[in-house]
Parts: C-alpha cells; structure tokens; sequence
C-alpha cells in the first residue's frame, strides 16, 4: 500500500488571532498537491479559530499536546474528548520541547498516544536524538528506546492511528537541517524495527516524517528519499513557504 505524503505544521507558542487566520486564508486558496494530507497545529487557544475558519478539504487541525486523562480536575490541560468535541481529530505528541522542556518521558509520551488513539484522536509521535547523542553514536539506540516505550502500550489498529515524526534535536529551530543521508539512514532505520518488533504491515504502511529546519529550499530533496514520507514543519509553516512544502512531492 503506498504511503501518503503528509504534512504537518507545528506552529508551537507562536501567533495571534489575526495571523493564524491570514495563515488559514493562504491555506484555503492556495493550489495544494491532492495526494498529500496536510495537518496544521496552532496553540490550543487557536486551535477552534483554525478549525472554523479553515474550508480546504485535505487539511485538518491537530493540538500540539493532549492529556492521557478523562475530563476531570486536571488544572491546564486539554482531553482526547474536548478535542473531538471541537472537531479536532489529530494531536502531536512527545515534541522535544516538551520532552526536554517539561519532562515528559519516553513511557508518559507512550501512554498519552494510547489515551489518544484509543478516544479516535490520530498521532503525530515525535522522537529524535540531542546533538550529543549523535556524536556520541547513540542516535538509533536512543530512538529504538523510544520506540521500545510506543509499541510497548501501542499494539494492532492503534498503529494506523500514528504518524511517526523524526526530528533530530540539534535540527530543530537552528537553520541546521539533517542531511538527505542522515535522515535517511535513521527513517530506514524505524522502519526496519518496526519491522522487526512489530511486523511486515505496519512498517510498510506507516509514515515517517523528517522535522527540523525543514524549508521551501531543502524539502525537495528530502521528499524524493524513499523512506521519507512528508514532514512536521516549524518555523516555516508559519511562513507562505509552507505551500511550496506541502507540494514537495509533485
Ligand atoms: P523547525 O521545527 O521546523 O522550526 O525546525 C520543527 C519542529 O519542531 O517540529
């Protein structure tokens, strides 16, 4: 089965209301590529303003967090429920800004995507190694120990549920982009665990997506590698570039 491009926008604790409505209005009238399934991310304060305003088919909303919780006295955070209240069906989890930033480890990231996809709320699950595991060696046994705690809570259908974004730390939000190779080498690297402990089905079918510091100049290259399914774009997805992303693929 071939995987569909797909892209998402992660535009963190960034915008106001009228900006994410001129970003939504480039959206709706801008020639998007068909074959690719797009996904935009604003604050949770924005996420209803995004998700009435946007008309583009193709594109949906996702929050940048969820909790692994029923609705109850949980002071800040946001549930699987109110999410698809608002007609939110995707979320992004394990970011490294919240890993590195708010604590959260490899098994609390493993439950929430559970949580999630279990309620019927999709998964952009983040993972990615520090500048200092890399040069250390450490890049594939850190995402295979984060992928370890994923498919020790994650089993069957909740697979198809789940997009695995790829974001190597020292790429993110610094301008300095993965090589084609270096992302390559580690997509081809998931799927071949997944492969491995999970099975046959799910590697082929799941996308993998490259994040950090991808841009209107670098996303071609990256999008013609073949086990580089799209992105989950930062900075420039706050930026009109993030159309010429979306249709990398062409
Ligand atoms: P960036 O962020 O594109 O600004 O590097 C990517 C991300 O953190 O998802």
């Amino acid at each position: 089965m071939a995987r569909k491009f797909f892209v998402g926008g992660n535009f963190k604790m960034n915008g106001t209301k009228e900006s994410i409505k001129s970003i939504v209005k480039n959206l709706n009238e801008a020639q998007l590529d068909p074959n690719v399934e797009v996904v935009i991310a604003p604050p949770a304060l924005y996420l209803q303003l995004a998700r009435d305003q946007l008309t583009k088919a193709g594109v949906e909303v996702s929050a940048q967090n969820v909790y692994d919780k029923p609705n109850g006295a949980f002071t800040g955070e946001i549930s699987v429920s109110q999410l698809k209240d608002s007609n939110i069906h995707w979320t992004i989890l394990g970011h490294s800004e919240r890993r590195t930033l708010l604590g959260e480890t490899d098994e609390v990231v493993a439950s929430k995507t559970k949580f999630a996809v279990d309620g019927g709320v999709s998964v952009i699950w983040c993972c990615g190694e520090s500048l200092q595991e890399r040069e250390a060696g450490q890049t594939i046994a850190v995402i295979e120990k984060q992928l370890a705690a994923l498919a020790g809570k994650v089993s069957g259908d909740d697979w198809k549920k789940i997009v695995i974004a790829y974001e190597p730390i020292w790429a993110i939000g610094t301008g300095k982009v993965a090589t084609v190779q270096q992302a390559q080498e580690v997509h081809e690297a998931i799927r071949k665990w997944l492969k491995e402990k999970v099975g046959q089905t799910v590697a082929d079918e799941t996308r993998i997506l490259y994040g950090g510091s991808v841009n209107g100049k670098n996303c071609k290259d990256l999008a013609k590698e073949k086990d580089i399914d799209g992105f989950l774009v930062g900075g420039a997805s706050l930026k009109p570039e993030f159309v010429d992303i979306i249709n990398s693929n062409q």
